[in-house]
C-alpha cells in the first residue's frame, strides 16, 4: 500500500510519518517546502512539492497513491486563512484523491467540531467531515481534542524557566492525546475494514484542567509556577477588536476557539468503541502523568549537566586566576 501522507511535517504529521514508515509503508509526502522536510527523506519518506492551495499540485502527488492521510492545517504564522485551507484547500484533495481513484481517505477533525457553529474552524471542520462522507471516497474521520506536545511550551517550560503561566479562568478540561499514539490510530485504521466510513474520537485517558496540569508540572520539576489568570471576557474584547482589521482576521479566528473551552465542559469522549474496533490496548496510551514524568526527568538531567559543566568551568577559571597558584608556580620556576 503506498501513502501520500499531507501534513507531514506538522506535530501529528511527522509522527505519522514515523510510524507507517516503521510499519513497512511507502510514504509519499505532500510538502511546501522541500528544505523544511529534508528530515522526512532521511527517515525514508519521498517528498513531492505541492500546496493543498494550489490544486494543480494535486494529481502529481496522489499519481500510483492507494491512501491518503490528511493532517494539513492552517499554521497560525501563516497568511493563508482557515477558510482558504481548511475548506478551498481540503475540498480540492478531496476531489483530487476521488478522480485519482485513491481507496482510503483518513481525515483529521475536531472533537465536537458539529457543536460550536459559532468557531469558525469547528464550522469548517463540520463542513468538511461531511463533503468528505459525501464524497464516495471510503473515509474514516478521527476527532482529536488536544495533543500533549503542546503542553511543553505552554505549561513545563514557563515553569522550569520561572516565566508567567497562563490560565483561563474555569476553562474547560481537555483529554489530551500524545500524538505518537494518535498516528496508531491512523496508520491502524488502513488495515482495519471496520473502520470505512465511520468517524471515531481520539482523546487521551481523562480531561485534565489548566491549574490541574501546572500542579503535575510543579511536582515533577520542583519549581512553583508564577501563575497569570487570563479573564475570558478580556480575550473575547480583544478577539472583537482583532475583527476591525483585516491582517487580525485569522488570529480573531483562532480566538474565537475561546468560545469552545469557556464553556467549561469537558473535552473529551468515551474511547471503548474506538479502542475495540481499532484493536488497541488501552493500556499502551501514555497518560498525561507518565509524558510529562519522562519529559521532565530528561530535561532534569540535561540541566544537572550544564549546571556540572558550567561549575567545572568556573572552578578552572578561579585556579587559573588564584594568585597563591601563580606565587607558587612562579616559586617552582625560580628555583629551576
Ligand atoms: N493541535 C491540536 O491540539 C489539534 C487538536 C485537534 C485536532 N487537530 C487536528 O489535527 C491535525 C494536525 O494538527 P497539527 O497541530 O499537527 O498541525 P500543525 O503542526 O500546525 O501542522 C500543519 C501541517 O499542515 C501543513 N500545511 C499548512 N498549509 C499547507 C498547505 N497550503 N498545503 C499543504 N500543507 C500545508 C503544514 O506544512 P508546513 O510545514 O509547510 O507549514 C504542516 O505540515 C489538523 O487537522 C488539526 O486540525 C489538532
Amino acid at each position: 500500500m503506498s501513502l501520500l501522507i499531507v501534513g507531514a511535517t506538522g506535530t501529528l504529521g511527522r509522527q505519522i510519518t514515523r510510524r507507517a514508515l516503521d510499519e513497512g509503508y511507502k510514504v509519499r509526502c505532500l510538502v511546501r517546502s522541500l528544505r523544511k522536510a529534508a528530515f522526512l527523506k532521511e527517515w525514508g519518506a519521498e517528498l513531492i512539492q505541492g500546496d493543498l492551495c494550489k490544486p494543480e499540485t494535486l494529481p502529481p502527488a496522489l499519481a500510483g497513491i492507494t491512501a491518503v492521510i490528511d493532517a494539513a492545517t492552517t499554521r497560525p504564522t501563516d497568511s493563508l486563512s482557515i477558510r482558504q485551507l481548511d475548506w478551498d484547500g481540503q475540498v480540492a484533495l478531496i476531489q483530487a484523491a476521488k478522480a485519482a481513484k485513491v481507496e482510503r481517505f483518513i481525515f483529521f477533525s475536531i472533537l465536537d467540531a458539529e457543536q460550536y457553529p459559532e468557531v469558525p474552524l469547528m464550522e469548517i471542520k463540520r463542513c468538511t467531515e461531511q463533503f468528505l462522507a459525501e464524497s464516495g471516497l471510503n473515509y474514516t474521520i478521527l476527532r482529536p481534542c488536544g495533543f500533549m506536545q503542546g503542553l511543553i511550551g505552554q505549561y513545563a517550560i514557563p515553569v522550569l524557566e520561572k516565566q508567567a503561566v497562563w490560565v483561563m479562568g474555569d476553562s474547560s478540561p481537555i483529554a489530551y492525546m500524545d500524538t505518537q499514539d494518535i498516528a496508531r490510530f491512523a496508520v491502524a485504521a488502513l488495515q482495519k475494514p471496520e473502520t470505512i466510513n465511520r468517524t471515531f474520537p481520539v482523546v487521551g485517558p481523562r480531561a485534565w484542567g489548566g491549574y490541574e496540569i501546572i500542579r503535575l508540572c510543579e511536582r515533577l520539576s520542583g519549581r512553583e509556577a508564577k501563575v497569570s489568570r487570563m479573564p475570558i471576557g478580556l480575550l473575547r474584547a480583544f478577539q472583537k477588536g482583532l475583527r476591525f482589521f483585516q491582517w487580525g482576521w485569522n488570529t480573531a479566528d483562532r480566538l474565537s476557539f475561546t468560545e469552545v473551552i469557556a464553556t467549561g465542559k469537558p473535552l473529551t469522549a468515551s474511547m471503548d468503541e474506538t479502542y475495540a474496533v481499532f484493536g488497541i490496548d488501552p493500556q499502551e496510551i501514555t497518560t498525561l502523568e507518565s509524558y510529562m514524568q519522562e519529559y521532565f526527568s530528561r530535561i532534569m538531567k540535561k540541566l544537572k549537566e550544564l549546571e556540572y559543566e558550567r561549575e567545572k568551568a568556573k572552578e578552572k577559571a578561579r585556579k587559573k586566576r588564584s594568585p597563591f597558584k601563580s606565587a607558587t608556580a612562579a616559586k617552582s620556576a625560580t628555583k629551576k
